[in-house]
């Protein structure tokens, strides 16, 4: 079987590869990237050093796309991941959309043409914004938690897939979102198969932390080279949540919906560490006090107006379909970030 991946040289992209390659050594895997994400260039080695055929190319491009060779699956893993992106001023809203919707619109015409499989790493971003930042929270020791869960698509394990896509979300999340309309109406009129995760906060060693994305890494970081954070939103206080899930944990899944295009499962899926896994940034301050003593915490009073206190998804769709669950724990997950930080002292200057 031949499987691309795209955005192969990032966090996600070089994880699965190498994950899918050690329990599928007859796979082979052919990867693209245009080494946009600063950063990512660290993972060319490890990806060589696997066997994976690399190309440098860009999928707004037909002109690159047309130099990839036939294959059996794409796991699409490249996007211009942030929510605030085309929003801050470090890249424009065209180029969000274009790389995270240009591209999928793009890579579904090569799935078309090779009637290849699609697997859509998406975001619990596509949920609504405004929604997510209007959940009732109460503090409850260090954190947030939900107040009132009397919400449509809130359970008691999380945000779950039947939540608010309504906008505003973001132009992160609706290029998702949109990609994942298209993506269905080419895989049903089309008829090759999809499956489309979408997940929460991803988090591991090696990840290119920015305070806006790739957060757990960020802070670590952060604290292992005494760089100064700060809390914003939420009276500066650090109380929001996040779940964090390591994407070694998708190939358990990726793996099952390559091998059975045809399984009786919802084609869209949350996935996500959930309650067990989540923590807010005050915790996660304190455990990296423990780990690397004091840090510098500044706290903000500016109000992010879309900002949410609370994202913890439940993946119990994908737990009664395909048996999935996290299996990293958080500890584990923070103990690998930050023996990682441990052994690359300019992390942060290489990749933010
Ligand atoms: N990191 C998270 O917390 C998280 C959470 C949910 C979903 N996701 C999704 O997972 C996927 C991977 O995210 P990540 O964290 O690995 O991000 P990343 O930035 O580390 O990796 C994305 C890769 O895509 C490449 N890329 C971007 N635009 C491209 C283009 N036009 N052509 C070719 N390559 C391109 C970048 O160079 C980068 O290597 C994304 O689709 C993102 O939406 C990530």
């Amino acid at each position: 079987m031949k499987i691309l991946i795209t955005g192969i040289a990032g966090f996600a992209g070089s994880n699965i590869a190498s994950d899918l390659i050690s329990c599928h050594p007859n796979i082979k895997i052919f990867g693209i990237d245009n080494f946009s994400r600063k950063g990512c260039e660290q993972n060319i080695d490890l990806l060589n050093a696997k066997g994976i055929k690399l190309i440098r190319g860009d999928l707004r491009l037909t002109s690159d796309i047309d130099t990839i060779p036939q294959v059996d699956w794409v796991i699409d893993c490249a996007a211009n991941p942030s929510v605030l992106g085309g929003l801050d001023g470090q890249v424009s809203s065209k180029q969000v959309i274009e790389n995270n919707l240009l591209g999928t619109v793009n890579l579904l015409e090569f799935c078309k043409k090779y009637q290849a499989g699609l697997i859509l790493i998406s975001t619990s971003r596509v949920y609504s914004a405004l929604e997510l930042a209007n959940l009732p929270v109460k503090l409850i020791k260090d954190r947030f938690e939900i107040d009132n869960p009397n919400i449509p698509g809130l359970t008691d394990q999380g945000i779950s897939e039947s939540f608010s896509t309504s906008a505003p979300i973001s132009l992160y999340g609706v290029s998702k979102l949109t990609s994942e309309q298209l993506i269905l109406e080419y895989s049903y009129n089309f008829d090759f198969p999809v499956w489309i995760n979408r997940c929460g906060v991803l988090a591991g060693a090696g990840q290119f932390g920015k305070a806006d994305q790739g957060i757990f890494s960020y802070w670590i970081h952060s604290f292992k080279e005494k760089q100064p954070l700060k809390y914003i939103g939420f009276g500066g206080t650090g109380h929001q949540v996040r779940d964090a899930l390591h994407p070694r944990d998708l190939v358990f899944l990726l793996s099952n919906q390559i091998m059975d295009p045809n399984f009786n499962a919802p084609k869209i899926i949350n996935i996500g560490g959930g309650i067990e896994n989540s923590i807010s940034l005050k915790q996660l301050t304190n455990w990296c006090e423990e780990r690397f003593g004091a840090n510098e915490i500044l706290s903000s009073q500016e109000k992010r107006p879309l900002d949410a206190p609370w994202i913890v998804m439940d993946s119990s769709a994908a737990q009664k379909a395909w048996k999935w669950r996290a299996k990293i724990e958080i500890y584990k997950i923070l103990d690998e970030i930050a023996d990682f930080a441990s052994s690359k002292s300019n992390w942060l200057s290489l990749t933010s």
